[in-house]
């Protein structure tokens, strides 16, 4: 059976746990592929809302299998904390979850150099989720990461830790002058992760193999998305891993032929959390206001997120990269009261048009956007079931994204819970 992938196409925050959630019902396993703690994917089950951040989102239903794959960077009190925080909400999380023994763990000293690299970039800081991200996969491209498997070999593990703290704390003195970190900090409480984790960690690329081998339908669930990948964003604006389709191949170690549908999460507008160009970004006073009826505060961070009108040159970039087979929007009810809708459609400098999203963050700045404005349709889409029930102009503005990125529209999401999501055709 071949996999399906859920991937965020723009950046980030576009509602994915909704998607997934509705996809999972039909999924056996549950993979996680990239990013790590700075993920927030939020599922509203009945009247319980329920935020993720590594644990996969299929952990919701019983008896789904869930795999943190090894693209994954796992920072162990963030996980240790989320299966506690499920378990006292009655979910039997270890029995459904298995986590890679070559995802690499997140340690104090990332998040100390996060921030510390943050604090000395200043103006120009990326605004990052401050959760040890990029330094965990600086330390992993530069093969001095530490694996979750290397928890339970004692020696070895104190060994790299050692040789890990060295150079960091040159870092802290000499050039970012913060405080060091002893060995005790570190190993004290990393040496009491492992016997709680041990029992979910394993070798997950055959536990992968055997179930699609069997015929076991398998779902990859993306963070972040397109626009902050570390190659397809707007560099250096962007998270430090491949949250695109390439990314879900190498994260899982699912080969990429296996994977066959790839459903694109898009906002009916646009958000993004921390620095880097917004091409469409709104007047503080509207993004306010859009802010406010959208809810549009990170799920791990909790900061505001800027607000932009739907930008279909960055979501065509998404469309290329991943070879997206359909899309599913999300938050059009959040539009319910506009007079009308603008939509970027291309974007203009020094005169030119252009449709390509431009690879340099320089030329994305000087951009500016070119809007069609859609009539809008001045009244409540949340309690729509059925596709042909949508609002005639809700449908033309569907119908006109479809039409701007080259791809089918399959699912209108219309309110946070589970029921208020329509595929389209039905
Ligand atoms: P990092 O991933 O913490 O290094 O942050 C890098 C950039 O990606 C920052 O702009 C973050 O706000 C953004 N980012 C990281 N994770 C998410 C997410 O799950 N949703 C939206 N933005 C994110």
């Amino acid at each position: 059976m071949p996999a399906t992938l859920v991937v965020g196409a723009q950046w980030g925050d576009e509602g994915k746990g909704k998607v997934i959630d509705l996809l999972t019902a039909d999924a056996d396993v549950v993979v996680r592929y990239q990013g790590g703690a700075n993920a927030g994917h939020t599922v509203m089950v009945g009247e319980e809302t329920y935020v993720l951040h590594l644990i996969p989102s299929g952990i919701l239903y019983p008896g789904k299998t869930n795999v943190i794959g090894n693209g994954v960077v796992v920072d162990p009190a963030r996980l240790v904390e989320e299966i506690d925080h499920f378990k006292g909400r009655g979910i039997d999380v270890e029995r459904q979850l298995f986590v890679s023994d070559l995802a690499h763990v997140t340690f104090p000293y990332h998040k100390r150099l996060d921030e510390a690299r943050e604090a000395k970039r200043g103006h120009d800081r990326i605004g990052t989720t401050h959760q040890g991200i990029g330094p965990t996969y600086s330390d992993k491209y530069g093969r001095v990461g530490i694996r979750v498997g290397d928890l339970g070999d004692e020696a070895g593990f104190v060994e790299k830790v050692r040789r890990n703290l060295e150079e960091k704390n040159a870092f802290f003195r000499e050039y970012y002058h913060c405080p060091e970190m002893s060995e005790d900090e570190i190993l004290g409480p990393y040496r009491a992760y492992w016997p709680r984790l041990k029992g979910l960690v394993c070798d997950t690329i055959p536990l992968l193999r055997d179930a699609l081998k069997a015929g076991k339908r398998v779902l990859l669930e993306g963070a972040q998305g397109t626009l902050l990948d570390v190659d397809f964003g707007t560099y250096p604006y962007v998270s430090a891993s491949h949250p695109t389709a390439g990314g879900a191949s190498a994260g899982s170690g699912i080969p990429p032929r296996s994977i066959e549908r790839v459903v694109g999460v898009v906002k009916a507008y646009t958000t993004r959390v921390g620095a880097g160009p917004l091409p469409t970004e709104l007047p503080a006073e509207d993004a306010e206001r859009l802010r406010i009826v959208g809810r549009e505060y990170g799920a791990t961070t909790g900061r505001p997120r800027r607000v932009g009108w739907f930008d279909a040159v960055a979501v065509r970039r998404a469309v290329d990269v991943n070879g997206l087979t359909e899309v599913a929007v999300t938050k059009l009810d959040i539009l319910d009261h506009l007079d009308e809708v603008p939509v970027c459609v291309a974007y203009r400098h020094q005169g030119r048009e252009l449709v390509d999203f431009p690879n340099r963050v320089e030329l994305v700045e000087a951009c500016e956007p070119v809007y069609r404005r859609l009539p809008g349709w001045k009244s409540e889409t949340k309690g729509v079931r059925r596709w042909q029930d949508f609002p005639e102009n809700a449908k033309g503005y569907i119908e006109a994204l479809q039409t701007l990125i080259g791809v089918r529209v399959s699912i209108v999401s219309i309110g946070p819970r589970r029921n208020e999501i329509v595929r389209v055709g039905s």
